[in-house]
């Protein structure tokens, strides 16, 4: 159990009252985003107490420890020392407070530059922080960037990146954030959001899935298989899913519009041994390798961990080979049944 007291007595402790109140706003303000992009918000609560809590030593001293560890010192680091602090944070919260989760440290560690290949936890903290303005006023980017975080994390964190190039806010760029911002553009910003779903999506979600069905199966289902598809039907099925209170219904939209869905909750009859199930997941072929599938499985386990699982299944077509090769990179295994029907197997670490 996180000794929440334990961090709150060490900035205490080191005079850095003004830094325990901005950290707890930090806090609050993750776990706001938390919720809205379905992350686990103890993870997000840890990451943010712990960010700065190296306030507690000087420049200098984050200076001196990183050289005798050896860590290799970006140029930035080595005119500005402050910027040791992200990374020095890190390294308090592992030795000192004992954090193992790899997401908590990562976010602790980029929440002042992000880096390249950022979780959404790495993501959410950092934004908190930027959210949570701890120089007095409100700074100038302020409502334009909580409205884009509210909607999706990487829009607003190339928002608040290329803000600060564009307005000269930089005086020496740490590497890690030129990566960050590269990568960002990179994805074409693209504007995807996840929320979950209402009763007045469900005709849009029958709709896709139909037009995802027939450019997946088309020649691995009979074709009276795909004509056959019934809207009406399945947009009752939608329904009943959304009112289930054990089955979470999602969705990525890109500019108000539907391009992909996800079911995880109480497996279906077919899979009642297993404890929880990622039962739907339709991604529209052209919004496919675009990173969504990924925000999908950080959303399916952040919900099984809040639930108190450590698992979830899967079940994949067998000819589906695109997508097992995707879910066993997401550290899935193959599970196969009876009928060589494969299945995979999220175990969440712990
Ligand atoms: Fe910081
Ligand atoms: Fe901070």
């Amino acid at each position: 159990m996180t000794d929440y007291g334990a961090i709150r007595n060490k900035y205490l402790e080191g005079g850095k009252e003004s830094t325990l109140a901005h950290v707890e706003e930090v806090a609050n303000t993750a776990e706001w985003l938390g919720r809205i992009h379905g992350l686990d918000v103890e993870k997000l609560r840890l990451a943010a107490m712990l960010h700065d809590v190296s306030a507690v030593i000087s420049p200098d001293e984050m200076y001196r420890i990183a050289t005798e560890r050896g860590m290799v010192i970006d140029p930035a680091e080595e005119k500005y020392r402050f910027l040791l602090h992200q990374r020095i944070s890190k390294i308090m919260a592992r030795e000192e407070f004992g954090v193992t989760d790899e997401d908590v440290l990562s976010a602790i560690e980029c929440h002042t530059t992000l880096k390249k290949g950022a979780s959404v936890y790495d993501k959410a903290v950092f934004l908190a922080d930027k959210i949570s303005w701890d120089r007095g006023g409100v700074p100038p980017y302020y409502n334009e960037l909580k409205t884009r975080a509210e909607k999706s994390l990487d829009d607003a964190c190339l928002y608040f990146i290329r803000y600060q190039f564009d307005n000269g806010l930089l005086l020496m760029p740490h590497t890690w954030l030129t990566e960050a911002y590269e990568e960002l553009k990179g994805m074409g910003d693209t504007k995807f959001s996840f929320r979950k779903a209402t009763a007045e999506d469900c005709l849009a979600l029958s709709e896709l899935k139909k037009t995802v069905w027939n450019s997946t199966y088309q020649g691995i289902y009979p074709q009276e298989r795909l004509d056959g598809y019934d809207v009406k039907k399945n947009e009752e099925i939608f329904r009943g899913i959304v009112a289930n209170p054990e089955i979470e219904l999602y969705v990525a939209e890109d500019a108000g519009e539907i391009v992909g869905f996800m079911t995880v909750g109480k497996p279906y009859k077919l899979y009642e041994e297993y404890d929880q199930e990622v039962g739907l997941l339709y991604i529209r072929k052209d919004y496919q390798r675009k990173g969504i599938g990924r925000r999908f499985m950080d959303i399916a386990k952040a919900e099984v961990e809040a639930k108190g699982f450590d698992r979830f299944i899967l079940s994949v077509n067998a000819q589906n080979a695109g997508a097992i090769a995707f879910y066993t990179a997401m550290g899935g295994e193959i599970v196969l049944d009876d009928g060589g029907q494969k299945r995979i197997m999220h175990k969440i670490a712990k």
